[in-house]
C-alpha cells in the first residue's frame, strides 16, 4: 500500500481553491451589499427622528454639528446636536439643502479644490484637509479666521475667505482666488458642513486633537 500524503494530491488542492473561491466570493457579494446600506444618505426624518447614519442627510446643515471623542469606538465622531442657522435659516428643506450641496459638490469639482486639499482620503496634500474643516475651531466665535474676515458667524466668514481668500494668508501657503461667487461659496460651505457631518471612523486621524476641535481638547 502506497501512502499519498494528502499535501500532493491534486484533488486536494482543486478542492480547495473551490471552497476558498467560492467562500470569497460569497462574502465579497455580502461586504457590497453591507457598504451601500451604511453609506446610503440619511433623510430628514432620520434627523428630526435622531436616527444616526454615517452620511446624513443633505438637511443636516440645520443642526450644530460638533466633534465628540467616543471611548467605545476610541476615536472622534460627529454628533448632531440643537438646531442652528446656516446664513439666517434654520429651516431648509430636503429639496432646498439638497440643491445647496449639489451646488457645493460641482463647485469643488470645476473649481478642482482635490488638486491642493485632500477631501474623505482623495486629494492632494498641498494645503489642509477639508474633511472636518467646518469643525475646525478657528471658524468659530473666538476663531482667528473668523476674526480676520469680520464676519459674525461660522458660514459667512467661510464663505468670504472662499472668495477673497488671497486677503487672507494664515500659513506660509496662501489659497489663491478662484473666481468664486457669493452664491457658489455658499454652496461650497453647506457641501463642507455636510462633509464634516460624515463618520469617517475617526479620519483624518487626529485632527480633533490637533485643532482642538473636541469639547474640552
Ligand atoms: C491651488 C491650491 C488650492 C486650491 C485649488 C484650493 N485651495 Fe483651499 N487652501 C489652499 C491653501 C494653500 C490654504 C491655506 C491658506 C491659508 O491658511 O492661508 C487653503 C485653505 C483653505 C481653507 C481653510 C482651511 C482651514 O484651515 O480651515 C478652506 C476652507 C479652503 N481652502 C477651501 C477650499 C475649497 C472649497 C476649494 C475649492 C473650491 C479650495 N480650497 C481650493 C490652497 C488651495
Amino acid at each position: 500500500m502506497t501512502n499519498k500524503s494528502v499535501w500532493s494530491d491534486s484533488r486536494f488542492w482543486q478542492r480547495s481553491a473551490s471552497w476558498v473561491t467560492g467562500f470569497a466570493a460569497i462574502l465579497l457579494i455580502w461586504l457590497t451589499f453591507d457598504t451601500s446600506a451604511q453609506i446610503s444618505m440619511g433623510t430628514d426624518s432620520d434627523l428630526q427622528n435622531g436616527v444616526t447614519k454615517r452620511v446624513p442627510g443633505p438637511t443636516v446643515i440645520n443642526y450644530k454639528i460638533t466633534y465628540e471623542m467616543s471611548t467605545k469606538r476610541g476615536h472622534e465622531v460627529p454628533v448632531i446636536g440643537e438646531k442652528e442657522k446656516f446664513f439666517g435659516r434654520d429651516d431648509y428643506s430636503e429639496e432646498e439643502a439638497g440643491e445647496l450641496l449639489h451646488l457645493g459638490k460641482l463647485g469643488s469639482q470645476a473649481k478642482n479644490c482635490m488638486d491642493c486639499h485632500t477631501l474623505l482620503g482623495n486629494g492632494g496634500y498641498y494645503a489642509p484637509d477639508l474633511t472636518k474643516a467646518w469643525l475646525d475651531p478657528a471658524w468659530g466665535p473666538e476663531g482667528s479666521l473668523q476674526a480676520m474676515t469680520g464676519k459674525n458667524t461660522k458660514e459667512e466668514a467661510m464663505a468670504e475667505f472662499l472668495q477673497h481668500p488671497s486677503q487672507y494668508p494664515t500659513h506660509a501657503r496662501m489659497m489663491p482666488n478662484l473666481g468664486i461667487t457669493a452664491k457658489e461659496a455658499k454652496g461650497l460651505v453647506a457641501f463642507l458642513k455636510h462633509l464634516s457631518s460624515i463618520d469617517t471612523n475617526g479620519f483624518p486621524r487626529n485632527f480633533g486633537k490637533i485643532q482642538g476641535a473636541i469639547h474640552g481638547k
